[in-house]
């Protein structure tokens, strides 16, 4: 086994998965506006060392994704952030795309950008301690019109590009393409354009020999859109969400990683547990686990609001959720050995 292989493979350790924390300074300032907290550089930094120098995570995580800002900041205990996440057993990996821009043959939808300098980034984020990296791309569905086949096919050449730069630079690459949310669409609809969408990245890699032993894939579930009011049961999200990976995602990759993708921490929480549990069913043949940012972070940021005096109780309920999830997989891990 190679070492990127390995690497690949470690970020499924029982019951622990990823946090993302990798919103570029665009998100994270709308983000924390949306608690009532000013950004600049300093309340950035703030905000990843509250949940990066928190004791115990290192239980529940096996990888942090940051945004490039973060990999050269230090935490209050004056060590970079890759160094101190990876003394504790914990790989600290990088967003490596640089966001989207409207498609010009079809203007609704986007195309995420970032191969230009890729390679030369790629060898400054190692430098920096970056084992791993991420590149997300975003499908958007309404009606019968989108995704386009056009949108899909550049979204998946791009991610592919990527990734086989990544592993020629010895970092494992983290595929995103996000199937949004937002919309109106039904879950059966989100289950066949995460198919779709599945079936083209994958022939995508193939065409660019990306190696599927050292890839991970990151994946929305399939659910109703967020327009419908529609609120899927755990068990349909379950069925549905596995069936399309199922029919799509190549047995021998590393593993499958889920976004939150605006679910709240419980109903993702409970999405992946019905999950874990359909998929030792149904013989799913890789591992899952989370890499969740919003739902992993979002009951801290409404208890710490910015203020060093409300750190521990934030820092109690990132725990907490941690644990949480870390259970749900801990069951499946149970399960299995039964
Ligand atoms: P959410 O869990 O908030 O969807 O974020 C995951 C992610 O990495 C988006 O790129």
């Amino acid at each position: 086994m190679t070492d990127l292989v390995a690497t690949a493979r470690s970020f499924f350790e029982p019951g622990k998965g990823i946090l993302a924390a990798d919103e570029s300074v665009a998100t994270a300032t709308t983000r924390l506006a949306s608690y009532g907290i000013e950004t600049g550089p300093e309340m950035r930094r703030a905000f990843r060392n509250l949940f990066c120098d928190a004791e115990g995570i290192e239980a529940y995580l096996s990888g942090v994704i940051f945004f490039s800002e973060t990999l050269l900041e230090k935490g209050d205990d004056h060590v970079r952030f890759p160094k101190s996440l990876a003394v504790r057993g914990i790989h600290p990996g990088i967003k490596v795309d640089l966001g989207k821009e409207p498609f010009p043959e079809s203007p609704k939808e986007m195309i995420t950008k970032g191969l230009i300098d890729l390679s030369e980034r790629l060898v400054s984020y190692k430098k920096a301690g970056a084992v791993f990296t991420k590149w997300r791309a975003v499908i958007r569905i309404e009606g019968d019109k989108l995704p386009s086949a056009q949108a899909l096919h550049e979204n998946a050449k791009r991610l592919a590009s990527y990734a086989r730069e990544a592993q020629m630079a010895g970092m494992v690459p983290i595929v995103e393409p996000e199937v949004l949310l937002e919309g109106t669409h039904s879950r059966k609809k989100s289950r066949a354009v995460i198919e779709e969408t599945m079936q083209t990245l994958f022939s995508m890699l193939a065409e660019h020999s990306v190696d599927r032993a050292s890839l991970i894939l990151k994946t929305s579930m399939a659910l109703s859109g967020d327009r419908t009011g529609k609120k899927d049961t755990p068990e349909e999200v379950a069925e549905d969400t596995l069936a399309a990976l199922m029919a799509s995602v190549p047995q021998q990759i590393a593993g499958v990683v889920f976004l939150s993708g605006g679910q709240s921490p419980d109903q993702a929480t409970d999405n992946l547990a019905a999950i874990t549990k359909r998929a030792q069913e149904f013989g799913a043949p890789w591992p899952l686990t989370f890499s969740y940012a919003r739902a992993l972070q979002e009951e801290a940021l409404a208890l710490w609001r910015g203020k060093e005096e409300n750190v521990p109780a934030a820092r109690e309920a990132f725990l907490a959720r941690l644990q949480k999830l870390s259970a749900v997989l801990g069951q499946s891990v149970e399960r299995m050995l039964a």
